[in-house]
């Protein structure tokens, strides 16, 4: 496995968030962590990173748990990890080029090498003619893929994208989702994607994990996963609502 989760638990104010998650992700796969808004689906990915710690559990990177690790260690494990945050996340102040060769200008690699690299990934998400472009005059969709230009221009074994077509139309939408499978096909990176969008489960998932009240309620592939008979997952899969929802008139 490249990546193992054991029974992670974290809370977070008052509230126990993660419960006892268990996940296992061979290399290579392409995953969707699909969950309710709040369920804790951007706690795990940032768990996984190491951003913030667990309260108990492990996180397995090939053979090393990551959970004891202190940030010098943790450091060179998480340079093979790329992340596409729920809001993108660029540097306000950097034009697209800058923003997409940063992790490389931070890694000392030659200036030649790096214009090589930026204008090749900028040609592949379509944004070339966009490079001098600052972050304020881009459109979500750019936006975005800017941010997986970012993510992917140093080939991460691990790649993790939140919400990446939240807020985007549909033609958009699968823009992106193509984009993220035939960059997992291209360069092999493992792929854990969380999305609430059922269209782009379907368009990326091998494996989908529903996270539940804490927990990983059930792993499945997506065409089990929407057809399944199961009360909970039908709900949230058709958005069905079990008590009188806020809006019944
Ligand atoms: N830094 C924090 N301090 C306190 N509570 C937090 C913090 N970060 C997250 N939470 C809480 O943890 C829960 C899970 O949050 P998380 O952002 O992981 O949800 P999510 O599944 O990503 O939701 P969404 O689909 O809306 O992005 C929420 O109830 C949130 O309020
Ligand atoms: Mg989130």
């Amino acid at each position: 496995m490249l990546l193992r989760l054991v029974e992670l638990t974290k809370s977070l104010g008052t509230q126990h968030v993660l419960d006892g998650v268990s996940l296992e992700v061979p290399p290579k796969a392409r995953l969707c962590v699909v969950g309710r808004s709040g369920a804790g689906k951007s706690v795990l990915l940032r768990l996984i990173l190491g951003l913030i710690k667990p309260d108990s559990g492990e996180i397995w990177y090939g053979e090393t748990n990551l959970v004891p690790l202190g940030e010098r260690e943790l450091a060179p494990l998480r340079r093979e990890m790329g992340m596409v945050f729920q809001n993108g996340a660029l540097f306000d102040f950097m034009n697209v080029e800058d923003n997409v060769a940063f992790v490389l200008r931070e890694r000392r690699r030659p200036e030649s090498e790096i214009r090589q690299a930026v204008s090749r990934i900028l040609e592949r998400l379509f944004l070339q003619g966009h490079e001098k472009k600052m972050p304020a005059e881009l459109s979500g969709g750019m936006r975005k893929r800017v941010a997986l230009a970012r993510a992917i221009i140093s080939r991460p074994k691990l790649i993790l994208y939140d919400e990446p077509t939240a807020g985007l139309d549909p033609i958009g939408s699968t823009e992106i989702t193509d984009l993220i499978r035939c960059l997992n096909e291209e360069f092999g990176a493992t792929t854990i994607v969380v999305t609430h969008d059922m269209r782009s489960v379907e368009q990326i998932a091998q494996q989908v994990a529903f996270l539940h009240a804490g927990r990983i309620y059930k792993v499945c592939s997506p065409e089990e996963f929407l057809s399944s008979e199961e009360p909970v997952v039908k709900a949230f899969v058709h958005g069905l609502v079990e008590e009188p929802a806020l809006g019944t008139c």
